[in-house]
């Protein structure tokens, strides 16, 4: 049974969740365990840079990334949903990934999956979404992680907009699940 992560951008009970919601259903269909993890609402400190987790694989800050990190190790895919925010991803979300350098150095990153997810206010001809699509492909490409799959919502601005797209989750997850499992 394959087991993903499910990184979740944003504080709110806003499209991100939602969608992550909507996600979680048909992963649980397919016997797909999935565990969410929201940097936002967690006690997660700063890196400082001192990369001291270079020479020793480990943080000394003790927060909710220790946590974290099993989750991540222990799973087969990493999905990340991003608020674009001025055609980035999150900050909640980069502060997450720079926590996760300690994986870096004994390569426990590499060759796993990556999906990346963007949500953003802006009409999809306006790039936004995918300015912040770039950002997280960079991450997994720096990770030396596989982008297996990625998608954008566009014109998703109020809180629950994106539940006007139903049609295009469930499209969207077909095709995803053929792509984790
Ligand atoms: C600080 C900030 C910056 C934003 N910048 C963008 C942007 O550059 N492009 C865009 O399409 N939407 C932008 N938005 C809108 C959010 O992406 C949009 O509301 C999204 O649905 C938020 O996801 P959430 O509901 O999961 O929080 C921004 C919102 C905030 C709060």
């Amino acid at each position: 049974m394959s087991k993903v992560a499910i990184i979740i951008g944003s504080r709110r009970t806003g499209n991100s969740h939602h969608l992550a919601k909507k996600m979680m259903e048909h992963f649980k269909k397919e016997r797909i365990i999935s565990n969410v993890i929201i940097p936002g609402n967690q006690k997660i400190f700063l890196c400082t840079g001192c990369m001291d987790c270079d020479i020793n694989g480990k943080c000394d800050f003790k927060d909710d990334m220790e946590d974290n990190i099993n989750k991540i190790l222990e799973s087969e895919a990493l999905i990340f949903i991003t608020p674009t925010r001025w055609n980035l991803l999150s900050g909640d979300l980069k502060i997450f990934m720079d926590r996760l350098n300690p994986l870096y150095t004994p390569k426990k990153l590499e060759n796993k999956k990556m999906v990346a997810i963007a949500i953003g206010g802006k009409k999809k001809e306006e790039y936004s979404t995918e300015a912040a699509i770039t950002s997280l492909g960079s991450f997994a490409d720096s990770a030396n992680m596989k982008l297996v799959f990625s998608y954008q919502f566009n014109e998703c601005l109020q809180a629950n907009d994106i539940l006007e797209q139903e049609e295009e989750i469930n499209k969207m997850m077909e095709e995803l699940i053929k792509k984790v499992k």
